[in-house]
């Protein structure tokens, strides 16, 4: 145990994880690692792996990994998908727009993958078995029952809303917070009731509407950088802030060396929000394989197919190192990761945002003061 987690406790979310500073490290598939994890749980954060593309024996693997370098509570995250069983007509409609990008990889024609997801059953059945501290959820929410026995399990349950009715959905499911992920957020939308509207409902005007509204703990997640958006998100209610985009270039991330350095020279007008790439609405740098497959939307399969058909394309750009075919997910805060030191370790980065959101609250209560 990390004797830095000092008893500085800002909120009851902290202080129920014992928690240095309000902060949750996003659980990003594609980025996080058991290192990262264990990392920003040991450092007074909460750490969390994103599980969501694991299978069970994988995610236990990975489980019994942070448990072993770390005695501090972490989360664990899936993907509430329904099976899909796609026809031919969509594959043939989507892989004619995929199989140009491939060739320009030097990859053959593509074909149906043996799966496109993992089973949530499964994975859900595993997680209650792992009785991990906290689980969370992100495109759609989990039945009651389900909730229920992750909960006799000894899990904290938190579930992911982009607007107030699916923040509404997950707490009369039994869920125990709710992360407010706001339009700025990097990576795929959680939405799962309007979906097909893509509402964008940003930041500062989804948590206090979400806090107003349920009455359970809510994390803010999107747009937030550096210990100004931390003190911001709790002056809006919330009671942690949940950071994706910041941990990125972190020496534990997985991702790409040219990710890296795409994020490092991004602008504030750099993201957009497609769901060329993987079938579902998420934001990332826009880039040739972005453009490309937004060229002809009427051959984009719903996720999680157009996923699973664009993903080998998407390992060989990684192991090529070739940004232009990668999915570089990225929130519209990135170019504010230009103050920090690239690849720095997650501890350094927590302990910057822990001075600096202490900072950011003392202007505030300064100003505040001032007659
Ligand atoms: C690369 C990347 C991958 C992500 N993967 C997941 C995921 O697997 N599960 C999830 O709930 N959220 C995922 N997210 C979203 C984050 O949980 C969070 O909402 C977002 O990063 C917050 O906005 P920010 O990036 O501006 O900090 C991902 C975000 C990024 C940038």
């Amino acid at each position: 145990m990390n004797t830095r987690a000092t008893s500085h406790y800002a909120t009851p979310f902290a202080e129920r994880f014992g928690l240095r500073l309000p902060l949750v490290q996003a659980p990003m598939v594609g980025a996080t690692t058991p290192a990262l994890v264990v990392a920003a749980s040991n450092a007074g954060a909460l750490g969390s792996l994103g599980a969501g593309a694991m299978a069970p024996e994988k995610l236990a693997a990975e489980v019994a990994e942070i448990r072993g370098a770390t005695s501090r509570p972490f989360g664990v995250n899936l993907f509430v998908l329904d099976p899909i069983a796609p026809d031919g007509a969509m594959l043939r409609r989507a892989l004619d727009a995929i199989d140009p990008l491939r060739a320009e990889l030097g990859l053959p024609p593509g074909r149906a993958p043996e799966r496109y997801a993992p089973a949530l059953r499964a994975q859900l059945e595993q997680l209650i078995a792992l009785r991990v501290p906290i689980a969370s959820f992100t495109f759609g929410v989990l039945e009651a029952a389900d909730v229920e026995r992750l909960k006799a399990a000894g899990t904290y349950v938190i579930g992911t809303a982009t607007h107030v009715a699916e923040g509404i959905a997950w707490r009369d499911a039994g869920a125990d917070a709710v992360c407010a992920q706001g339009a700025e957020a990097g990576g795929h939308r959680g939405t799962f009731i309007d979906a097909d509207k893509n509402p964008l409902v940003g930041t500062m005007a989804l948590v206090p509407q979400l806090v107003d509204a349920l009455r359970i703990p809510v994390l803010a997640a999107g747009g937030i950088m550096d210990g100004r958006g931390i003190a911001a998100a709790l002056a809006l209610g919330a009671q942690a802030a949940q950071l994706g985009t910041a941990f990125l270039p972190c020496a534990e991330s997985a991702i790409a060396q040219d990710w890296r350095k795409r994020l490092a020279a991004s602008s504030d007008t750099a993201t957009s929000v497609t769901r060329a790439i993987t079938g579902r609405y998420a934001r990332g740098i826009r880039n040739t394989l972005m453009d490309r497959l937004e060229a002809e939307p009427a051959r984009v399969a719903p996720y999680p197919v157009q996923n699973a058909l664009t993903q080998e394309l998407r390992q060989a750009a990684a192991r090529a190192d070739r940004g232009d075919y990668l999915s570089l997910w990225a929130g519209q805060g990135a170019p504010l990761l230009r103050g920090r030191r690239p690849g720095c370790g997650t501890a350094e980065l927590i302990d910057a945002l822990d001075a600096e959101w202490r900072a950011a609250s003392s202007r505030v209560s300064r100003a505040a003061q001032v007659e």
